[in-house]
């Protein structure tokens, strides 16, 4: 099968006989057809991570941190989750058969909850975690000393907490690495603490020490506007990323005020010659229905931010034609239900008889005909 443990002699820390994997990883990296043009970046990729088995990149954690656990004996699995991985670890541990507790962020979209639920995990909600600093940094804390009494580790995607969750992040790297178009990239990261933007480069440092011959893409860490603790630091040469005393940004995934890997994740981007973009969240719900309506590409509102700051970029001149950009799209749209209301012009049609189906669909097509 292919996927993550395809590579894993690069960057599993151990090798575990007994995986608990649902062919995650190996998604397909597929150039723009219509979108790159209108917005002025020529060779424009996605990686589509939200066309793993719970629609997201975490799958890739969740496949490793859960075997990693097995492994060890963990009876159970306790973790945090703004989402997506609390839906990637309950689905992993439903087919590993132990039971999953997830404290999740306050305001987790239903659409999230739900498929954690329905995965047979426990969604434990406390008020502000996630939103201030300090309540988020208590809860990590109480759940280390939980994880103790029950002989497991807290899942918490980050390297500050799970070092080998993230290992597995690292294929997403190693699997462009393989396929990279051409040979001056760019590479557009979403990032809320760092962890994703720090696996990705990591696995191509990690790459390169068994292919020399590689050259590294730039890669750049995108924020949104309200959650500027790493793109901000990194574009103003700062050495350390900075927390928040809350987070604004309404892009689930991405509220994340503490620094957790922010400092790793600056230092590795600047290494990498890459460089902080910021973004509104408006751009970026508009960007999720472009890319719907382009591309065919239906994401979650993270998922469109790394374009945001593609898109900047090129606003401002840092990519030249020949260039090629990845952007990675990290979620599936299925895990935002905001997107429909956001985008008024959707309207359902219902008609009494056929013949007003027919007649609609003169009149679309005519007009659409009309303005090319
Ligand atoms: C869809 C999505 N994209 C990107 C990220 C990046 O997060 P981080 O920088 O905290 O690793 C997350 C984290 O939850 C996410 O859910």
């Amino acid at each position: 099968m292919k996927g993550i443990w395809t590579y894993r002699s690069i960057w599993a820390t151990s090798i575990p006989q007994d995986m608990v994997t649902m062919g995650e990883g190996h998604t397909p990296l597929i150039p723009a057809r219509r979108i790159g043009k209108a917005y002025g970046i020529e060779n424009l990729y996605f990686k589509l991570e939200n066309t793993n088995p719970s629609g997201s990149y975490k799958d890739r954690f969740a496949a490793a941190a859960v075997s990693h656990l097995i492994h060890r004996g963990a009876k159970i699995c306790l973790a945090t989750s703004s989402g997506n991985t609390g839906s990637a670890l309950a689905a992993y541990c439903a087919r590993a058969g132990i039971p999953c507790f997830i404290v999740v962020v306050d305001g987790t979209p239903t659409a999230k909850l739900e498929q954690m639920q329905l995965y047979g995990a426990h969604t434990l909600m406390v008020k502000g975690f996630g939103l201030d600093t300090d309540i988020t940094s208590r809860v990590f804390e109480d759940l280390r000393s939980i994880s103790d009494a029950f002989h497991t580790e807290v899942q918490i995607s980050a390297y500050t907490y799970s070092p080998q969750g993230m290992s597995g992040v690292e294929t997403i790297a190693l699997e462009l690495a393989e396929n990279i178009p051409g040979q001056f990239c760019h590479v557009f990261s979403p990032s809320g603490g760092g962890g994703l933007t720090l696996a990705v480069g990591k696995g191509f440092v990690k790459w390169k020490n068994h292919h020399p011959d590689f050259i590294i893409p730039r890669l750049h860490c995108v924020q949104p506007n309200g959650n500027n603790t790493i793109a901000g630091p990194l574009r103003m040469r700062k050495d350390k990323a900075e927390p928040l005393p809350g987070s604004t940004t309404k892009v689930s995934g991405l509220q994340v005020p503490g620094v957790i890997d922010g400092d790793q994740t600056l230092e590795i981007c600047r290494t990498l010659g890459g460089d902080g973009f910021l973004v509104d969240d408006e751009m970026v719900f508009h960007l999720q229905a472009q890319l719907a309506l382009m591309e065919g590409i239906y994401c979650e509102p993270a998922g469109a931010v790394a374009f945001a700051g593609a898109i900047q970029a090129a606003e401002e001149g840092r990519i030249a034609p020949s260039e090629n950009v990845i952007c990675l799209v990290t979620g599936h749209g299925f895990k935002d239900n905001g997107m429909f209301r956001r985008m008024k012009t959707v309207r359902h049609q219902y008609f009494e008889q056929m013949e007003g189906v027919s007649k609609y669909i003169n009149q679309i097509f005519n007009n659409s005909h009309n303005n090319q």
